[in-house]
């Protein structure tokens, strides 16, 4: 008989979600991990892969049901799936903003949705919703994604007074830069060319950005700390797993008059 705790992952086929998925594996779970780029289902590297697209209901209440029928229980669900598009506000199309609210809003609400019922029947389970430092602050050029994040740390705190009376824990993951996200997800909105007016002052931050997230820190040990934590009766609301200067970048954005803050910011990732 099956003794192993099953957690259900979306957003596992590349970055921190394969790597989250990878150290709760190695930590003795039951892997169910979902993706687009999947096969429909296979079993690979010790996990079951199923196919998911979160911006799709239909996919999802397929991802949802399959994975029931594998694994009887979900113990943790974990919510990876994220993608990014970078432009200035004045430039980034209202579809391009809707995308990335599809996927890293929208998505969760979907999965969630199609989760709760489960976990509330089997009376508790944990979910896991991967925001950012993003979803606390923001910076030039990332509205779309900082919006999305900010709307996933005001849903979580909706969401855990609702679902604590049914033993359902909820906890958000705030990641600062990690080595590990795929270029495939970090699209840049189509107006920005040579001409925007923004093009200087855009490239000098996606340069910082860059550099920022391909010195980040190590996403296994953050696979480790989630897994680590998880393994716990009781997990906290929110886990920031970021560098010391990232969480000080936050601790000041709280303590500063926001036009202070802004004008560092901006001196940060905008080099003249
Ligand atoms: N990397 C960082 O430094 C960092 C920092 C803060 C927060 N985060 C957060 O951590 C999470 C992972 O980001 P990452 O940068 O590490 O990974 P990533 O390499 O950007 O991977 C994104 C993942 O999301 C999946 N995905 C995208 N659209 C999807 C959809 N519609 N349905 C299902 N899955 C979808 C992708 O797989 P398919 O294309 O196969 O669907 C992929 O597995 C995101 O929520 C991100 O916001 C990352």
């Amino acid at each position: 008989m099956e003794t192993r705790k099953t957690v259900w992952i979306t957003g596992a086929s590349s970055g921190l979600g394969l790597h989250t998925a990878m150290a709760m594996r190695d930590d003795g779970w039951r892997v169910i991990a979902g993706a687009r780029s999947f096969p429909e289902e296979e079993e690979r590297d010790g996990m079951t892969l199923l196919k998911l697209d979160v911006t799709r209901e239909e996919s999802v209440r397929r991802f949802c049901e399959r994975a029931k029928e594998i694994s009887g229980s979900v113990d943790a669900l974990i919510q990876c799936a994220g993608v990014l598009v970078l432009g200035s506000c004045e430039e980034t199309d209202p579809e391009e903003y809707r995308r990335v609210i599809e996927t890293n809003y929208l998505g969760m609400v979907r999965v969630n949705r199609a989760v709760l019922p489960l976990m509330r029947e089997q009376g508790g389970g944990k979910i896991v919703m991967f925001s950012s430092i993003n979803g606390l602050m923001g910076i030039p050029f990332q509205s779309a994604y900082t919006a999305s994040k900010h709307a996933v740390e005001g849903y979580a705190e909706c969401l855990r007074m609702e679902v604590s009376p049914f033993g359902i824990q909820v906890m958000l993951v705030e990641p600062g830069d990690h080595r590990s996200g795929s270029d495939l997800y970090r699209a840049h909105a189509a107006a920005m060319t040579e001409s925007s007016p923004y093009a200087k002052e855009y490239e000098s931050a996606i340069a910082v950005i860059h550099h920022d997230e391909t010195n980040g820190s190590d996403p296994d040990r953050l696979g480790r700390k989630i897994a680590k934590t998880l393994d716990r009766k009781r997990i906290p609301f929110r886990k920031r797993i970021a560098s010391p200067d990232q969480h000080l970048a936050v601790y000041i954005h709280r303590l500063l008059p926001f036009p202070l803050n802004a004008a560092i910011l901006r001196k940060y990732y905008i080099k003249s």
